[in-house]
């Protein structure tokens, strides 16, 4: 994940349920993350896990008494609320959500979050007749309401043996959404459409063409561009990857359907980022029946895909078409020759040949080069910073 992170104080509630052995893992990531973080423990929170574990995780100490002696007249309840520049409440239980609603404030964490101006974000988890409940269910609404931010738990088997809604939402999931809750709005009002990952061309039932895209750099596009406030529908080839917090997947199959789904969005759409790598070609003959092996060779004839930039790109309208360029000779003049060819704003260069550059890596090498040919070379990044410069790169294009 991309920094935003650092150097943020974060101040985290805990209170009593068994996922506070997973918010644990929370508190360790946001300090990977470089943030400051301070915890209150409720008592009930104190059941479950100790002070000790979460200020060796923390790194400073926890908090837990409302009424210790304080050395000068600065209340603790109201320094932390102050410089929190957020609030995460994880897990929180029914009783400190009922709390919230009828504005009560009797303990440490519920004081804090009462003085508080920075956003709050609620992370619940409880037994799912808990959660369902509609005296629950009317305090969450409530909250809604009143713009707290709420991470909906997960569906599965809970602690005590019932089966339903009321897992905590996963750490690296709750990390995603502190992060776009930290990130600054400046797509705000935008509509993206970004392509991602491979296509598939069916030969036979069981067998087709396709490529090595993983969908990581499309999927980090997808990510950066809800982080920073704009509608995202993320178009996507077969991957192994969960879809970004936010964002509107659509999964397809083939390039004709990556065509056809990226129609359907395009007229409203102000940015489209076409990151995937449909397959150039399908077969002519595809077989109803798994094709048969014989002595002989077999011939398999390929038939032209449609060029979906292209297309777009002779429709633009005063929309902005952004393409990737996958090389591996002659690589400046090649993606030039794409620009023009598919009518770009322009085109993201990676040099798949380089390690740590292009299909599948965690990390890529980029050039960006616009219309007039201007060239930024980026070094190794990984693909959330990418993603990043690009969606900067636009904004200072609209500039021009
Ligand atoms: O998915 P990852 O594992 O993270 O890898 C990322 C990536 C290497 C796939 C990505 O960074 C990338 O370069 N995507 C474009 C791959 C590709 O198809 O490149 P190309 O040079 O063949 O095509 C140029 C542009 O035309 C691309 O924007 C492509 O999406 C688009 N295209 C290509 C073929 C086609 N039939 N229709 C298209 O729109």
């Amino acid at each position: 994940m991309m920094n935003r992170i650092a150097g943020k104080n974060i101040v985290m509630g805990m209170t009593g349920g068994i996922a506070c052995y997973k918010a644990v893992d929370l508190i360790s990531r946001l300090k990977k993350a470089g943030a400051e973080v301070d915890v209150i423990l409720t008592e009930a929170a104190q059941e479950f896990i100790t002070p000790l574990t979460v200020q060796t995780m923390a790194k400073s100490p926890c908090h837990v008494d409302m009424f210790k002696p304080i050395d000068s007249f600065n209340p603790e309840h109201i320094s932390l609320a102050k410089k929190a520049d957020l609030i995460v409440i994880a897990p929180a239980t029914a009783n400190v959500i009922g709390k919230i609603a009828n504005g009560i404030a009797d303990d440490f964490l519920t004081t804090v979050l009462m003085a508080s101006r920075s956003k709050i974000l609620i992370a619940p988890a409880m037994n799912t007749y808990m959660y369902t409940n509609p005296i629950f269910q009317e305090n969450l609404k409530k909250l809604e309401s009143l713009n707290y931010e709420l991470i909906k738990p997960e569906t599965g088997l809970l602690a005590c043996g019932d089966e339903g809604v009321g897992k905590l939402e996963e750490p690296a999931k709750i990390m995603e959404y502190i992060d776009y809750l930290l990130t600054e709005k400046d797509l705000d009002g935008k509509k993206v459409v970004v392509t991602a990952g491979p296509t598939e061309e069916s030969i036979d039932p069981v067998r087709f063409i396709t490529n090595k895209s993983s969908g990581k750099m499309g999927y980090e596009i997808a990510r950066e561009a809800k982080a920073r406030g704009a509608e995202t529908i993320l178009i996507s080839g077969k991957t192994n990857l969960d879809a970004p917090v936010g964002v509107h997947r659509v999964n397809v199959q083939t390039t004709v359907e990556m065509l056809n789904a990226i129609e359907e969005y395009f007229d409203s759409c102000d940015l489209l980022i076409k990151a995937a790598a449909p397959a150039d070609y399908r077969v002519q003959n595809t077989s109803d029946k798994k094709i048969k092996k014989t002595d002989e060779n077999l011939n398999i004839t390929l038939v032209e895909n449609p060029d979906i930039a292209k297309h777009f790109g002779e429709k633009k309208g005063n929309r902005f078409i952004i393409g990737f360029a996958a090389e591996t000779d002659s690589f400046i003049e090649n993606a030039k020759k794409k620009i023009e060819k598919k009518n770009l704003n322009f085109i993201v260069l990676n040099d798949v040949t380089k390690e740590g550059a292009g299909f599948n890596a965690d990390t890529n090498i980029v050039t960006i080069i616009n219309m007039l040919g201007e060239e930024k070379k980026f070094p190794k990044m990984s693909k959330r910073e990418v993603a990043k410069v690009i969606l900067d790169e636009y904004l200072l294009e609209l500039k021009k």
